[in-house]
């Protein structure tokens, strides 16, 4: 059966005292539900972090990493240089890496292969532009997302695979998907998956929704059927508000 999962993109915030600080709070707080717990702080936290949830309901994850395995990619980091401090899991295909950092599906796909070649777990984050959603073309833009980067797994590959569908207009804006709109793309996505892959594959995977989820939001989004979590960018930054966000299922 798949998991609830409520993950915190902390993006380019925290210094070190305040990822200690954050992560110290995060523990503090008294989880009222079986909800998988992940933090994604910045790469130069991520020992620390781990260091510190360490026995705790906490997995840490990085937020992206190179597909090479390693080289003269200056600037760069290389899946095994996670393994090795005990990161597990990373977030691949952020809408803000794909627009700042022009990453593509077909970039994506390799990134995804290195990550699994590691045996580590893939958040891989996907979503429409306002544009699209206008032109009635979102699910159309999400299935080739999904096609280009994810459908040449094997359906076992499937265990390590996160979906997080983050649609664009909806990151950081204060403007949410509605319960409604998140299920019906969550519910797309499902069916897309059991087309290609079998009713078990598409079960068994959580998909994640993303874009303004708040303390006052979250309890009815994760209501939905197909919603098996969040992830979290701005509301993850306070401890109170991401518990309140993992104690809403
Ligand atoms: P916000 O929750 O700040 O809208 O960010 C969502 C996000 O981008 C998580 O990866």
């Amino acid at each position: 059966m798949r998991k609830n999962i409520v993950a915190g993109n902390w993006k380019m915030h925290k210094n070190h005292t305040e990822t200690l600080a954050l992560l110290e709070d995060i523990i503090a707080q008294k989880q009222e539900t079986a909800t998988e717990i992940v933090v994604a702080p910045t790469f130069v936290n991520l020992k620390a972090a781990v260091d510190q949830v360490t026995g705790k309901n906490i997995t840490v994850a990085a937020q992206n990493m190179h597909q090479a395995e390693g080289g003269a990619f200056t600037g760069e980091i290389a899946a095994s240089m996670l393994t090795d401090i005990g990161v597990q899991t990373v977030i691949l295909g952020h809408s803000e890496r794909r627009a700042y950092f022009h990453e593509t599906d077909a970039l994506l796909a390799s990134k995804v292969d290195t990550a699994l070649k590691h045996e580590m777990r893939v958040i891989f984050c996907f979503g429409e532009e306002l544009k699209d959603r206008q032109k009635n073309n979102h699910f159309n833009i999400v299935e080739y997302q999904l096609r280009d980067a994810l459908f040449h797994l094997k359906k076992e590959d499937w265990k390590s695979i996160i979906l997080a569908y983050e649609p664009v207009w909806a990151i950081g804006t204060g403007e949410t998907a509605s319960p409604e709109q998140a299920q019906e793309m969550h519910q797309f996505i499902r069916e897309l998956i059991a087309k290609v892959y079998g009713t078990e594959v598409a079960d068994n995977v959580s998909i994640l929704y993303g874009g303004s989820v708040k303390p006052d939001n979250a309890k009815e989004i994760f209501s939905k059927p197909d919603v098996d979590g969040g992830l979290i960018g701005g509301a993850s930054l306070k401890a109170a508000d991401f518990l309140a966000i993992v104690n809403a299922f």
